[in-house]
């Protein structure tokens, strides 16, 4: 489902543009819209139990539209957040990015699902309308299973005058403070994630802004009458953002409920233990590490530290943190003693794959080269998550899969391309915004055109690699560059570019 709503939106946005592959970042988007707004909200509150209410309905109509438009920017970009990280979620879940490595983001994840609700609810607390109460009365129910509280909580919200000013200041000092443990619980999630992305593509941030405030002025937001604990409630507008367990604690009973969301934070927490699989790591060989450090710059998951060289004085080597390593090989594409161009110890290098080299990959190419019979020849390079490139090869294509199309190193690119014999040379993979490991794509392209070190050495060899980020079911446009490519080869009877 959620794939299929990808592929739909990659219809409707530019690469870079598309929700579902920003869901991390719109979150820390939406979180800044709900705090600069909830400041501006928070200047015209009254935290008392008679002006709470009354505060919030002069926010709403007295002035003019610009309180409205705030309080409404600020509701709506919560039940956005909601929607953003649920779908987030999902999203990690279906590509099982919580394996591996990638345990610490899935684990830090889970608190802040906690954190975002009890955000929210207390935001409703705050209006002190008939929502507020019943909010107040079912999470006073909720918390009265545990034998923290002498009396039970729900009793003490029976009358009116039991709610007094110092109880409001509780609960302002409440919503403060747990949005920032969850703005804290959001810088640690990505702690272990190198360039994470935490901003929006600018364009798809103003297509955002402007929804909500189209929203906020098609729809503002309206408080329920105020609040009265000696009344009984009648009907109550439910926010199903935030409130969707609510009427379970009614029909189920709050045991059940607390059983329901205990038993779903331990199934989030413990799945990473279910998918325990064996791959890959880099490791330093410190006699070839010349302590560049692009290794470190690339890891997408921080798993190389530098540190003084084992041996050599004054020198920094790059080391591996093994638990983070999850085997992409982008270290040693990165690396520039990953290099043809060398006559002695060629096959060592500073940072490599322990299981697969990048020098047994290249000597695997050469022999593949050799064999193909066809004059001109394709070289086609792919990874092990895009569409598999193998199913290509004949006399003319010689293909190679990666683990990831960022682990080949760019002087490689030099070496083959200005081989004697290859005619063209495709990379492909991932989709360029949604490289399973994550950066892949991105520093590839970046090396290609000589933005980031290392670098291809001569700009016609970038002219002659072309490039499909298409990701998996790519079968048909891969076959028709192939055609298209063999055609050019045939007619100039000589290796393009
Ligand atoms: C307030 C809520 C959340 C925010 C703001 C948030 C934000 C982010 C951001 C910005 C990234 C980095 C994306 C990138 O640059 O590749 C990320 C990664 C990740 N998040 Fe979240 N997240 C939230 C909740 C969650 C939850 C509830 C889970 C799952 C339980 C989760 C699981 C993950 C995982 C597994 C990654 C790593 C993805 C990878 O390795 O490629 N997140 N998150």
């Amino acid at each position: 489902m959620l794939v299929l709503i990808g592929k739909w939106l990659s219809w409707m946005f530019p690469d870079n543009w598309n929700p579902i592959r920003n869901l991390g970042a719109l979150s820390f988007y939406l979180f800044w819209i709900v705090t600069i707004t909830g400041v501006y909200l928070f200047i015209f509150f009254e935290t008392s139990i008679d002006g709470a209410w009354q505060s919030v309905e002069k926010i709403s109509n007295n002035q003019f539209y610009v309180g409205s438009i705030i309080r409404g920017l600020h509701r709506f970009a919560s039940a956005a957040m909601a929607v953003t990280v649920t779908a987030h979620l999902i999203r990690e879940l279906m590509l099982k990015r919580y394996a591996g490595a990638r345990w610490f983001s899935w684990v830090s994840g889970v608190p802040l699902l906690w954190l975002l609700f009890a955000s929210a609810l207390g935001g409703y607390w705050l209006v002190w309308d008939e929502r507020a109460q019943y909010i107040a009365l079912t999470t006073a129910a909720l918390f009265d299973v545990f034998p923290i509280v002498v009396e039970p909580m729900a009793f003490g919200f029976v009358t009116q005058d039991v709610v007094s000013d110092r109880f409001f200041s509780l609960l302002i000092f409440l919503h403060v403070g747990v949005p920032l443990s969850l703005l804290l619980g959001m810088f640690i999630h990505i702690q272990r994630i190198n360039h994470s992305k935490t901003i929006p593509a600018k364009g798809l941030a103003i297509c955002v802004l402007t929804a909500l405030v189209f929203l906020s002025v098609l729809m503002p937001v309206s408080s329920m009458p105020q609040a009265n604990l000696d009344r009984t409630l009648g009907s109550i507008e439910m926010d199903w953002f935030y409130m969707n367990l609510f009427p379970f604690v009614d029909l189920w009973g709050p045991n059940a409920v607390w059983g329901i969301l205990g038993s779903i934070t331990l199934m989030l927490t413990m799945l990473p233990l279910t998918a325990r699989r064996s791959h890959d790591v880099a490791r330093v060989d410190p006699e070839f590490c010349n302590g560049c450090s692009w290794c470190y710059a690339d890891c997408p998951f921080d798993a190389i530290m530098m540190k003084p060289h084992a041996f050599k004085k004054n020198k920094r080597q790059a080391v591996v943190i093994e638990d983070r390593c999850v085997g992409c090989g982008i270290c040693a594409g990165a690396c520039p003693s990953v290099t043809p161009f060398k006559s002695v110890n060629e096959a060592n290098s500073g940072i490599n794959l322990v299981g697969r080299k990048n020098f047994d990959v290249l000597s695997e190419l050469k022999i593949k080269l050799e064999e193909a019979t066809g004059a001109n020849k394709i070289l086609i390079v792919g990874c092990d998550y895009g569409t598999d490139v193998k199913q290509f090869e004949d006399v003319q294509v010689v293909t190679e899969t990666l683990e990831c199309i960022g682990q080949l190193p760019p002087s490689y690119m030099d070496y083959l391309c200005r081989k004697k014999g290859v005619g063209a040379v495709l990379l492909t993979g991932c989709r360029s915004d949604d490289c399973y490991h994550r950066l892949g794509v991105e520093l590839q392209q970046e090396r290609l055109v000589r933005l980031r070190e290392p670098h291809i050495k001569y700009a016609d060899v970038g002219e002659k690699i072309d490039k499909l980020w298409i990701g998996k079911g790519g079968e048909k446009e891969i076959a028709s560059h192939i055609k298209v490519v063999k055609k050019m080869l045939q007619e100039n009877g000589a290796e393009i570019g």
